[in-house]
């Protein structure tokens, strides 16, 4: 079974930052503590509003991060400029709705591709590696092979919202859509809403390579710190993948 990363997503240190105006607690020195705590990428998502990490947060995590940087961004033109200049790791291209409070459902590619494709191209040119944040739909797997994109990440969240039953079958559709994306040929990653409680189902799925996790690991580094918060769920992660 091949290795699984786990990138830790830290715009939530940014929210709380941002509620005071001030530059504490800073992103980047989270960033930077992502390595020790055995996290193998960074993840952060500039928004068009700017609700938490910012254009300063993005130079500076391009500059100073020793992990690899996954900018998470909407394919707009403000956006795809921004990142060809940054030139992170990778660029995960996401749906944005000004008024949803986080990431709610995967992007439409189906019908997006005549806008989606030169998006792709264009980061493509500049050495970054792009993700199409979809659903575990086939039809959307099957389009995001369509415009060029080598990864996908499935979005979890209807998996970690369900119970029982609901939640058995939200993870064999993400199964399913794991084991279409080795078909395709498309690397497969996941994310968005994963916790200790529910992360082993997913980390176990074999052809899943990287885990983004964000909002739950901030809210426990409250508790527990941020290293040992990410210590944790790599530890849960690395149970599941053992088997
Ligand atoms: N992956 C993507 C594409 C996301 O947009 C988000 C949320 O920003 C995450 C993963 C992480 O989700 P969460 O913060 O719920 O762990």
């Amino acid at each position: 079974m091949s290795a699984l990363r786990l990138g830790v997503n830290i715009d939530h240190v940014a929210t709380l930052r941002n509620a005071r105006g001030g530059p504490h607690p800073d992103p980047v020195r989270a960033a930077l503590l992502v390595r020790e705590a055995g996290g193998q990428g960074v993840t952060a998502h500039l928004r068009e509003d700017r609700r938490h990490i910012t254009d300063a947060d993005v130079e500076r995590l391009a500059a100073e991060c020793d992990l690899p940087l996954n900018l998470e961004i909407a394919a707009t033109e403000e956006m795809v400029a921004i990142a060809r200049r940054v030139r992170p790791h990778a660029c995960c291209i996401v749906p944005e709705r000004r008024e949803e409070r986080t990431t709610e459902s995967g992007l439409d590619v189906i019908g997006a591709e005549a806008r989606l494709r030169p998006v792709v191209a264009a980061l493509a040119e500049r050495g970054i590696r792009v993700s199409l944040f979809v659903d575990p739909e086939p039809r959307q797997l099957e389009a995001a092979k369509a415009v060029g994109a080598p990864v996908v990440e499935l979005h979890t969240g209807s998996y970690c919202e369900a119970t029982g039953e609901e939640q058995q079958r939200e993870l064999e559709r993400l199964m399913r859509a794991a084991a279409l994306c080795r078909e395709l040929g498309l690397e497969c990653h996941a994310g968005h809403g994963l916790t200790y409680a529910n992360v082993k189902p997913v980390a176990a799925i074999p052809e899943i390579v990287e885990l983004n996790i964000g909002h739950y690991l901030i809210g426990e580094a409250v508790f527990s710190g941020f290293v040992e918060a990410v210590r944790r769920m790599r530890r849960l992660m690395d149970e599941a993948r053992a088997g």
